[in-house]
């Protein structure tokens, strides 16, 4: 399992519990945002997160923690990437997520430390792109996942992929339960990738009233709009209503309207109008990031030990 990584809302503390938890942790480097003339943010928490999961690997051979990942969103608008890339490189990031474009010396950038690449994609036709230009694995984003969301079948999209791919490939979109997981797994994924459900979380940066709609919300109470951030993507019906609008009647907004720079008022969409992908009705109160993970690993061997026996297989 892979915790995806969620604009404002993953900052060190909950790449940390995840990590700990045993599961890669993720946060987009955007996340890090110091004031005007101070230094870079992400140098103190890419400090903090290493220092405190090599801690955590001394108290605990036994049971270490998990790789972390950096999440870089290669857009024109994100006028910090190449310093952001230089710092990661310094710190040795292990995992790099890209989104939004795929970029050659970005995946130079990580090779040179020696980590790894996983680009987020909606279909095959991206997965192809990325690949050839020197991505180690993918990150397919179906149907139903939360922020920018595809539109495919994860059937589909798996499928297709793994026809031509036999790298590393992480499957996303409302996988929320271990059965879920599993069915990612079944499908030719090497990895689930995890994203709303740590939205309800003690360690997550989010007002309690996200929080809460995170828990009370289930599929239904999800809609697709473009008009947020010029990317098609899913939001929680309520949090659109609280912001004065109809989620039944929106325009859509064309994608020269994203804008990832720093300082940029786009955070302020996010800010109000929730993100999130169709699987929380899994999500039954807010709590510790382990206790998740501890569930999802519950669910996933009981499912595994089921199935085992229904093929013949012994279930341990
Ligand atoms: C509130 C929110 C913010 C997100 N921010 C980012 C981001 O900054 N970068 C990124 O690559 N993906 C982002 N995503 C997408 C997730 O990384 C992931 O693809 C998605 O959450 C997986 O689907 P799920 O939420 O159904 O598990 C975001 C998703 C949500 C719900």
């Amino acid at each position: 399992m892979i915790a995806a990584p969620l604009f404002i809302i993953s900052v060190p503390e909950l790449v940390i519990a995840q990590c700990k938890a045993g599961i890669v942790g993720s946060f987009p480097a955007l996340n890090a945002r110091e004031g005007e003339g101070d230094p870079p943010l992400l140098d103190a928490w890419l400090t903090q997160i290493s220092e405190e999961l090599d801690r955590h690997n001394q108290a605990n051979p036994d049971r270490p923690a998990a790789p972390f990942a950096v999440n870089q969103i290669v857009h024109r608008s994100n006028t910090r990437l190449e310093r952001d890339l230089e710092i990661c490189a310094r710190h040795k990031v292990p995992i790099w997520i890209t989104s939004l474009g795929a970029r050659v010396e970005v995946n130079e950038a990580a090779h040179s430390c020696g980590g790894v690449v996983l680009h987020d994609i909606i279909n095959n036709t991206f997965a192809k792109k990325a690949i050839a230009k020197g991505a180690d694995g993918l990150v397919a984003v179906a149907a139903g996942a939360g922020g920018h969301a595809g539109q495919q079948s994860p059937f589909a999209l798996m499928a297709e992929i793994r026809e031509w791919f036999e790298g590393p490939v992480a499957l996303s979109g409302a996988i929320a339960t271990g059965q879920a997981l599993l069915a990612a797994r079944a499908m030719g994924a090497d990895f689930g990738y995890v994203g709303s459900p740590f939205i309800a979380t003690q360690e997550a940066n989010a007002q309690s009233d996200y929080k809460q709609m995170i828990v009370e919300s289930g599929a239904e109470d999800i809609i697709y709009s473009s008009l947020f951030t010029g990317v098609w993507g899913n939001y929680l019906r309520g949090s659109v209503e609280n912001a004065g609008m109809d989620p039944d009647n929106l325009p859509e907004a064309d994608s020269s309207s994203m804008n990832f720079s720093s300082g940029s008022s786009k955070p302020k969409a996010w800010k109000t109008i929730w993100g999130s992908g169709q699987g929380i009705g899994a999500i039954k109160s807010v709590g510790p990031a382990g206790a998740i993970v501890d569930r999802m690993s519950d669910e996933y061997a009981a499912a595994g030990a089921r199935l085992a026996g229904e093929f013949g297989g012994d279930d341990d």
